[in-house]
């Protein structure tokens, strides 16, 4: 594998995406490819596992064949493999993992283990070159994090979510009000026509120091008008999508909140000079959400800081971000590293399938 250019392709089964991508070393997506598994688990309201890691199992191979086959390419355009080996559901890793070694080992080619929250946050540097140190907001459908990101493989919590996920406090109240499922969508669609200053909801957490999030109260809120309007089949289309702005706004207020504080704890840290532009980034299926990327983005530059946002397909589960973080902890690693000690690395393929793997803990020691 040369130093300055090697592909790697990246390949997620963690949750409903089963998704995978080439990528260069110099940030070209070579290809993408996603299935999104939807249509098969919107009638139970959720995500089936079981039915997912099927799903994965029996999609991966002929979606890597016939990606290199529709773009001229073959297997001799890999040099590597990335693979999401955590968190997730365990099973729908499983299938990722066993594929990726298996291809790998067959191939005699490295095969990379990528925490799946990592490559959300280092997907910013593949689409806007952000240098470290920046924080990064990880709003997904199973986590709410904020963090410093220091190196591709440094990472500092500030804070995280009490009880749900802002995806799954989304997802929660969607079903609530008889939306479909993911809620996110639906909840930014239906808010368009609605009035945010309709309902005046709590926002837990709010004014108090650190950085940690609750959204259980704000459930409960919402909950309580639904009822109060005579329950979701009673609720006319404007008063759901007045809830659905009005919940919105809301997240978007407690978010700034948090958030000022990070800002606040990054100034004071040696981390950057007291008056630098800091960088902000917002990662995870909730930053799709264009309501709450205006919100961010004016708030923030009244506080000095750029958002950085990837476009909203690289936001949700992809396969690019999972091959882009194989390419920056290759690249981390051959900065101080020879090429052999590379492939000695990342050639056993000792690595396990996790369903927790907290990203303190993604760590090159640990791999
Ligand atoms: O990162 P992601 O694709 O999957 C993981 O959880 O890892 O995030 C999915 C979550 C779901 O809860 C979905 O409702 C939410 O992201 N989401 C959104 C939007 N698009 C997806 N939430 C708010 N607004 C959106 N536009
Ligand atoms: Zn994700």
């Amino acid at each position: 594998m040369k130093r300055d250019s090697f592909n790697v392709l990246g390949i997620e089964t963690s949750f409903d995406e089963t998704a995978v991508s080439l990528v260069s070393s110099n940030g070209k997506i070579l290809f993408e490819k996603l299935y999104n598994q939807l249509p098969l688990h919107e009638r139970y309201g959720g995500v089936v596992p079981e039915i997912a890691s099927r799903k994965h199992a029996a999609v991966l191979p002929q979606m890597i064949n016939d990606s290199l086959k529709n773009n001229e390419l073959d297997l001799s355009s890999v040099e590597a493999i990335a693979v999401t080996s955590g968190p997730g559901f365990i099973g729908s890793i499983i299938v990722g993992v066993m594929f990726a070694k298996g291809l790998a080992a067959v191939m005699q080619k490295p095969c990379i283990p990528v925490n799946h929250l990592a490559a959300h946050a280092l997907t910013a540097r593949l689409t806007n070159e952000v240098q470290f140190p920046y924080i990064l907001l990880l709003v997904s459908g199973g986590h709410t994090q904020i963090l410093v990101i220091k190196g591709s493989m440094d990472y500092q919590v500030l804070g995280g979510t009490l009880d749900d996920a802002l995806g799954e406090a989304f997802d929660k109240i969607a079903r609530m009000l008889d939306l479909p499922y993911p809620g996110g969508p639906a909840i930014e669609a239906l808010a368009k026509s609605g009035n945010e200053k309709a309902f005046s909801l709590p926002k837990p957490m709010y004014k108090r120091s650190g950085c940690n999030f609750s959204f259980s109260g704000l459930k409960t809120a919402v909950r309580q008008i639904i009822n109060k309007n005579g329950g979701s089949n009673n609720i006319d289309t404007r008063t759901k999508a007045d809830i659905c702005a009005s919940f919105q706004y809301t997240v978007a207020e407690i978010i700034m909140d948090r958030l000022s504080n990070a800002i606040k704890f990054f100034r004071k840290s040696d981390y950057i000079n007291l008056n630098a532009n800091i960088n902000v980034v917002i990662a995870g299926g909730v930053a799709a959400n264009f309501y709450i990327r205006h919100f961010l983005k004016e708030h923030l530059i009244q506080n000095n800081c750029n958002l950085i946002v990837p476009e909203p397909k690289l936001c949700t589960d992809n396969g690019v971000m999972i091959a882009w973080a194989g390419i920056e902890i290759i690249k981390d690693f051959l900065s101080n590293h020879t090429a052999e000690e590379f492939v000695t690395k990342f050639s056993d393929m000792n690595f396990k399938p996790r369903s927790t793997w907290p990203l303190e803990e993604f760590r090159l020691s640990k791999i």
